[in-house]
């Protein structure tokens, strides 16, 4: 993505060559633009090697060779990052002036708007200013922060008002430029492995790595959804600002999908739920006496059924790995659980077994009407998933919520 990074006149400034570095980084096309008072905290020079290119700045924009360079700019640019942004700034861009080279830009029209507000808490939570970022955010501007942590100023300890780091900033910037066409839905998504112990040391599971699901997950929050995950243990993070819910066993995983999806436009089982459970799950550590042992295994609840027969509004998704005849099945288990799709795949081909970042899928519905995808990574399945679903929910009453996130 084509991105101008702009700085104003704010002592995090000092991050801006960090944040252009990390999102030269991450792939995306820079260009640094700074009002004067920026140039105060950081130099012109430092954002000029770190963005590979000359600075915008009011000495460029008023050059006699410089025209029209704001237009130019903006016409360039996919987005526009200003970081650190300051109360002025918000204020010049709400109230439509362009006496500085950066509300040119936005009135010149580039087309999406991302803020990292930075000031005093003080200053932040002044009705002045966040009348300011109501009205941005009417603008279809998102806003990334400012988040909660030690201030610049001497004395000031701790508050609201921390522009955030260059790295979170680059990372969260693809999903504050997203559609936010799911906004106002709620999805839950289940992901992981299940455990059931066998005692307290030993257990039945499997090596299923929770990627698929934290991509959906991600995916919906990126795209407006209130998005739960259910998940079973894994090595990843939560992902933030979505409502995680840690699991082991398909009981707790159960019991922890009930209530949330109750409420839920769209159910997205990805977890690879333990077929079986120890008939008698033993309170203390058995000894390994003997040669053989013989367990008895009772079949773990069908979570998919079980909630299918609390089924109302809502679009439900699962997962299905077979070895053969691979589409009757997964046709059949779609018309037993009431999903609309399952997405099928097959374990034992290259790409697609578990713990991959890629996923091959075929999608199946109860029909058994069979699409083959191609293979893609987890994260543009989940996308794909999220827009198949959308088509089969009714549309929202009022219409579409705005496209406006703030996020933290
Ligand atoms: O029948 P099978 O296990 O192949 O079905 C797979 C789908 O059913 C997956 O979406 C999985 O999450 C879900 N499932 C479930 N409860 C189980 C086993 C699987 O909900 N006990």
């Amino acid at each position: 993505m084509r991105v101008i990074v702009a700085a104003t006149g704010g002592v995090a400034a000092i991050k801006t060559p960090a944040l252009l570095r990390r999102l030269v980084e991450a792939g995306h096309e820079v260009r640094a633009a700074a009002t004067d008072d920026a140039l105060k905290f950081v130099t012109k020079l430092s954002l000029a090697v770190a963005a590979g290119s000359p600075v915008l700045d009011r000495e460029a924009w008023f050059a006699p060779e410089g025209g029209a360079l704001h237009i130019e700019w903006a016409r360039w640019a996919e987005a526009l990052l200003i970081a650190p942004a300051t109360a002025d700034a918000l204020g010049s861009a709400a109230t439509g002036r362009a006496d500085d080279v950066i509300s040119a830009l936005i009135l010149a029209g580039v087309p999406q708007v991302v803020w990292a507000p930075a000031m005093n808490s003080a200053m932040w939570t002044h009705p002045a200013v966040q009348r300011n970022v109501v009205t941005l955010k009417g603008f279809g501007h998102r806003f990334l922060g400012p988040e909660h942590g030690t201030l610049a100023a001497q004395g000031e300890g701790q508050g609201v008002g921390r522009m955030l780091e260059p790295e979170v900033l680059a990372a969260r910037l693809p999903a504050a430029l997203a559609p936010q066409d799911w906004a106002g839905r709620r999805v839950l998504v289940s992901a992981g492995p299940t455990r059931e112990y066998l005692d307290p040391v030993r257990f039945l599971s499997n090596p299923s790595s929770g990627k698929m699901g934290y991509a959906v997950a991600e995916a919906a929050r990126d795209r407006g959804a209130s998005v739960t995950l259910v998940s079973g243990p894994t090595a990843l993070a939560d992902p933030h600002g979505v409502s995680v819910i840690r699991v082991e066993s398909a009981q707790e995983m159960l019991a922890a999908l009930r209530q949330p999806f109750a409420e839920a436009d769209l159910l997205v089982m990805t977890a690879a739920v333990a077929d079986w459970q120890a008939a008698q799950p033993e309170a203390t550590k058995q000894a390994k006496l003997g040669k053989t042992q013989v367990l008895q295994l009772i079949r773990t609840p069908d979570i998919l059924e079980t909630l299918a027969a609390e089924k109302r509004q809502q679009v439900m998704i699962g997962f299905a790995m077979e070895t053969h005849e691979g589409v009757p099945k997964a046709a059949d288990k779609a018309r037993r659980k009431r999903l609309e799709l399952i997405c099928l795949n097959y374990p034992t081909r290259s790409g697609s077994a578990f713990g991959g970042d890629d996923n091959e899928v075929t999608l199946v519905t109860a029909a058994g009407a069979a699409e083959a995808l191609p293979r893609m990574s987890k994260r543009a399945l989940a996308e794909l998933l999220l827009d198949r679903a959308k088509e089969l929910l009714p549309p929202i009453a009022g219409g579409a919520a705005q496209g406006v996130s703030f996020t933290t």
